[in-house]
């Protein structure tokens, strides 16, 4: 449905096509050309979380030298893939609850090239394992050994991606064996009481918080791009695929309107198809804030009460450069990078279902 300016500029092209003699499909077209070939406010880039920041930096680096947005958001999400300290993205993710670390990614270009990989175990950047899953198979999506036999045909190199501390985290888990994942934490501190009470991610000295990180782009030429990668829910039954790797639920990027991206309980994401959800309300001429409140209102409608006990944010950015996040609860955070310094690369609060 279109919205009230949105339907009031197509009437306005309407009416000057007929004026001029010019059916409304083609002007409507125009319309279309103009919209994307417009001189777009990027470079930016943002993502999910506060270890977007560092990742926005690599991200920086390469639409700051006039790099395309594809390019930039693989290199972004590459920071936390690598980082031992990250135990909800890449090496060192926590594994399964048969103890194995297994990853989700996927990329999507300006022009509706997309590449996934789903239950990838062994290898540390599997956001360009679904890089090459798009630009070198006819297919959109590889998983588990599948998705490892492609990777190490392409060259990329065998890893443990189980760290000593993921380990121990996991053999804590194993006492009690609670099938009762945490994800997307977003408190800094955690204690025995409360709704964190259940928390398989504790370790003394340690501070585990947040997962996925969804990270869009717009590069200098108006070109927008989007990456998502994840090791998943801590402890999941092997085999379990959250959103991330699922274009549509983790990641959308249309060319024309906008890209978003989601983090936290997968499952729900999945159920609305959550990031296409954003951008098409984007398209319909919702803000993205907006847009993203409303996908994760739909959620909450969906299931009230277990809207209560989970965590989804969605982030989104559209063609003028203007972004936005909603989430459901308290905690989730985004970073939005314009330039080289810190000034320009902070961290915002994304605004809340419960208050
Ligand atoms: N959003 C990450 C997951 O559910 O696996």
């Amino acid at each position: 449905m279109q919205n009230r300016r949105n339907f009031l500029s197509s009437a306005l092209v309407g009416a000057a096509a007929f004026s001029l003699g010019v059916s409304g499909a083609e002007a409507q077209d125009k319309k279309k050309k103009k919209r994307s070939s417009g001189k777009a406010a990027g470079p930016i880039v943002i993502s999910t979380w506060d270890f977007g920041r560092a990742a926005n930096r690599a991200a920086w680096d390469v639409l700051k030298a006039g790099g395309r947005a594809l390019d930039a958001v693989e290199a972004g999400v590459k920071i936390p893939e690598a980082d031992p300290n990250n135990h909800t993205v890449g090496y060192s993710g926590f594994p399964d609850r048969d103890g194995r670390v297994t990853l989700d990614a996927c990329i999507m270009d300006e022009k509706g090239n997309c590449g996934s990989v789903a239950a990838l175990e062994h290898i540390m950047h599997p956001i360009s394992v679904a890089r090459q899953v798009m630009e070198k198979t006819p297919h959109v999506m590889l998983v588990g050994d599948g998705a490892l036999q492609f990777a190490l045909a392409q060259g990329f190199e065998k890893t443990n991606l189980l760290t000593p501390e993921s380990e121990k985290a996991w053999k804590e888990w194993l006492k009690k064996a609670e099938y009762k994942p945490v994800i997307n934490i977003e408190n800094k501190s955690y204690d025995t009481k409360g709704a964190t009470a259940f928390n398989p991610l504790m370790l003394p000295g340690n501070v585990y918080n947040h997962d996925t990180i969804g990270m869009v782009a717009l590069d200098a030429n108006g070109n927008l791009s989007g990456a998502c990668t994840t090791s998943g829910m801590a402890f999941k039954m092997h085999g379990r695929v959250g959103d991330s790797p699922i274009i549509g639920a983790g990641l959308y990027v249309d060319n024309e309107v906008g890209a978003a991206t989601s983090t936290g309980l997968g499952e729900e994401v999945i159920r609305v198809v959550g990031s296409f959800l954003v951008v098409e309300l984007m398209r319909q001429g919702y803000s993205p804030e907006d847009a993203c409140k409303e996908a994760v209102t739909r959620i909450v409608k969906k299931n009230p009460e277990r809207a209560k006990g989970i965590q989804i944010g969605f982030l989104a950015l559209n063609k003028k450069g203007e972004h936005g996040a909603y989430c459901l609860q308290k905690g989730f955070n985004y970073a939005v990078c314009t330039g080289d310094t810190e000034d320009k690369n902070t961290l915002i609060d994304g605004k809340t279902y419960f208050k």
